[in-house]
């Protein structure tokens, strides 16, 4: 087979690429080692940034967010028993997020891909990448016990942090940043309205806790927890408590409590690869870079990266350029490294670390205080987690 782009991963990065390249007139096809189902029934985050709206209205994928997604004009900074607005809409000049989940993104994209008959195959195992350091690369995967060969232009390695298109570059062309912290988010999902209309990112002496929703009706939250921690530790009534410890009081009385239907546990990383593009290889989204979800930035850098690289590869058929594409990974890791910074602050201002004691807790709540009574403060966090342009 030959198509003009492979796109190795069928998450948000990959399904946005093969999307923005049809709408081109480019082909592509995506592989992705497992089902649609089983993509559908991850939980990610979901607060997008307007760049990543008009991304997906570009890519003719946001008539469902439009009408579900829930615009949100600010959060709330809880910490010394208190809410502390920050109102994103008046800090910004008028700019907003919207709160929508990643899992319905993807759905939405796999629709229009769909619609468009655009090639998926999932369940593809042994997904290789080969020759992108010459002018004809291709890629090798198994089905159904047959290996089968796909010659093309381009291979976007658009896999996360597991896949196997980083791991197929030569150690010595790659270099990786990396900061593991020292705690987990345990997250969980339940049919309950949230306690707010609004997210409540809160900073506790017990740990960090955060408010966050689906919909009206559906509320994600989480706490910070040791690393070490089974989710078989935690039953649903030891989660409700120990979050509405964290939360001030009129919060805490407020919260809604009933089963939950998810719950897991996640590490916090910040990992960067350095570059972003190998010859005719391009890594985009979760497979060059992650993010510890304090702020909500994964999913919106793989928008930015696609933005990016999209643009260059259509302006390599259309004008026979390599303008765009030889640019890609400076402009993406550019935007990246402020992104990494801003969750890296964020993580930073909000966690108790097992080192912070004392005296870096009356640091943090100093922070905290200097930035929600300073206009130049928190117009910086307002303007980064709007998201920064691209
Ligand atoms: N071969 C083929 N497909 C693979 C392989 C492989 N070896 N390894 C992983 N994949 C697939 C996964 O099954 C997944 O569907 O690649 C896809 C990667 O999707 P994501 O992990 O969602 O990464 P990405 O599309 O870059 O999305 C960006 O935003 O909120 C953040 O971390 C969050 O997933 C999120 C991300
Ligand atoms: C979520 O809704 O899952 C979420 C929201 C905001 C974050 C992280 C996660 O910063």
């Amino acid at each position: 087979m030959r198509t003009q782009v492979v796109i190795i991963g069928s998450g948000p990065s990959g399904l946005l690429l093969g999307q923005m390249l049809h709408l081109a007139g480019i082909d592509a096809v995506i592989l992705d080692r497992v089902s649609k189902d089983y993509i559908l029934g991850r939980v990610r985050a979901g607060v997008l940034e307007e760049g990543m709206v008009a991304m997906l209205e570009r890519a003719k994928a946001a008539t469902r967010l439009h009408q579900e997604g829930l615009p949100h004009d600010g959060f709330s900074l809880a910490f010394d028993g208190r809410d502390h607005r920050i109102d994103l809409h008046h800090l910004t000049g008028g700019k907003r997020v919207m709160v929508y989940g990643q899992t319905e993104v993807t759905r939405d994209l796999m629709e229009a891909r769909e619609a468009a008959g655009c090639q998926t195959i999932y369940d593809a195992t042994n997904v290789q990448p080969h020759d992108f350091d010459g002018q004809t690369p291709y890629v090798t995967y198994e089905k159904d016990g047959v290996t089968h060969r796909i010659d093309c232009d381009f291979i976007a390695g658009c896999d996360g942090f597991h896949g196997s298109s980083r791991k197929a570059v030569p150690q010595a062309a790659i270099k990786e940043f990396e900061k593991i912290y020292p705690f987990g988010w345990l997250g969980i999902l339940a049919e309950v309205p949230p306690v707010s209309h609004e997210l409540i990112y809160a900073n506790h002496p017990r740990g960090f806790a955060l408010c966050s929703m689906r919909s009206t009706t559906r509320s994600r939250y989480y706490v910070q927890c040791p690393l070490d921690d089974k989710v078989e530790d935690w039953s649903d009534d030891r989660f409700w408590d120990e979050i509405r410890r964290r939360l001030p009081a009129h919060h805490a009385e407020a919260m809604v409590t009933g089963p939950s239907f998810e719950k897991s546990i996640a590490p916090l990383r910040s990992f960067v690869t350095e570059p972003m593009r190998f010859g005719r290889l391009f890594l985009a989204g979760d497979a060059a870079h992650i993010v510890p979800p304090t702020g909500a930035k994964g999913l919106n850098l793989a928008a930015s990266d696609i933005f990016y690289l999209s643009e260059g590869l259509i302006e390599f058929y259309k004008d026979k350029s390599t303008a765009g594409i030889d640019a890609y990974s400076a402009r993406a890791l550019s935007r990246v490294w402020k992104a990494v910074r801003f969750s890296w602050w964020m993580t930073t201002m909000m966690h108790r670390f097992p080192d912070t004691g004392d005296f870096g807790q009356r640091i943090q709540e100093a922070e905290l205080d200097y930035l929600v009574g300073s206009v130049a403060a928190s117009t910086a966090l307002a303007e980064n987690y709007v998201g920064l342009p691209y």
